[in-house]
């Protein structure tokens, strides 16, 4: 018979669980209304570790002010089933209370890595990512955690840490889960009007264009940025943040492509901010 998925509320629930695992655990953390692109970081651990432990914890301090926390989508019982369904083996749900008490005072910070991109658009957001990833490495003891290559910036912060901090994780990133039109899944996708979810295919569209004209012999990093930004442009519901071509370990902006590049967008659909990316070898 299988075990039941555990869920564990409190750091005492939750230690009290992990001392019962033998072996390896992998750990997939999240913010919760799970898609197939969290599904696949827990299947991979599924196959990978001895045990999965899944977090869902939707961390208010990866949010800027004027960002959807108090909206963010949730739904506990449904990402229950689904975490069950992959074989995860227990669930740890935190409060943000309970993570952040009174007189909370210590964030981890990395530098560098987290200036440019989403750390330029979204000031303090990686300081919330590190500083919770870090208290849920701390909590859970993983052996490997499992991260999604949708957020591109948030694996290389999260490698860096890791490697900084000497956390004996493995970090594993597992690629982009798309839906058929080519959209990268995300909760977020779930704010979309029927017009903006037709509409938000054009991150994909613009990226494919830039890998089109990479794979004819476009080394000129501006040319691709132009390629991206016209083809975003050619959509009226679409609003870009910003374009990049930069170079895939450091992060800084190219002018020739000669190494492995990290190709990657923000885009506003109305107030739905997406991302995506393309890595070019
Ligand atoms: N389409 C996807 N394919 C693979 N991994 C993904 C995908 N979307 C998210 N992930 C990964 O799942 C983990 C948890 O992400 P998170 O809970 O923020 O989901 P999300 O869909 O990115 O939500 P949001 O769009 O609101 O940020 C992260 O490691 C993230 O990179
Ligand atoms: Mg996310």
């Amino acid at each position: 018979m299988e075990k039941m998925m555990m869920i564990a509320t409190s750091l005492n629930e939750l230690r009290d669980a992990r001392r019962l695992q033998e072996g390896t655990i992998g750990f997939v953390p999240t913010m919760g209304y799970l898609h197939e692109g969290h599904i696949s970081l827990a299947r991979r651990a599924r196959e990978e570790c001895d045990h999965v432990v899944a977090s869902i914890f939707v961390n208010p301090t990866q949010f800027g002010a004027n960002e959807d926390l108090s909206n963010y989508p949730r739904d506990l019982k449904h990402d229950l089933t689904l975490l069950e369904a992959a074989g995860v083996d227990l669930v740890w749900t935190p409060t943000p209370e309970l993570m952040y008490p009174p007189g909370f005072a210590t964030w981890v910070e990395v530098e560098g890595l987290t200036g440019p991109l989403e750390g330029a658009a979204r000031p303090g957001h990686f300081r919330g990512v590190t500083t919770i990833v870090t208290k849920l490495f701390n909590a859970v003891q993983p052996h490997k955690a499992y991260f999604g290559q949708k957020d591109a910036q948030q694996a290389a912060v999260i490698r860096r840490m890791t490697r900084d901090l000497d956390f004996p994780i493995e970090i594993v990133v597992c690629p982009t889960l798309r839906e058929a039109d080519g959209l990268a899944m995300s909760s977020r996708n779930s704010y979309l009007s029927p017009e903006q979810r037709t509409a938000a295919t054009i991150l994909f569209r613009a990226l494919t264009t830039a890998k089109s004209a990479y794979e004819r012999g476009e080394r000129n990093a501006g040319s691709l940025r132009k390629v991206m930004q016209e083809v975003v442009a050619s959509e009226p519901l679409a609003q870009l943040q910003y374009v990049s071509v930069a170079d895939y370990d450091s992060l800084e902006e190219l002018e020739t492509l000669t190494g492995k590049t990290l190709l990657s967008m923000a885009v506003f659909m109305g107030k739905t901010r997406l991302i995506d990316n393309f890595v070019l070898e």
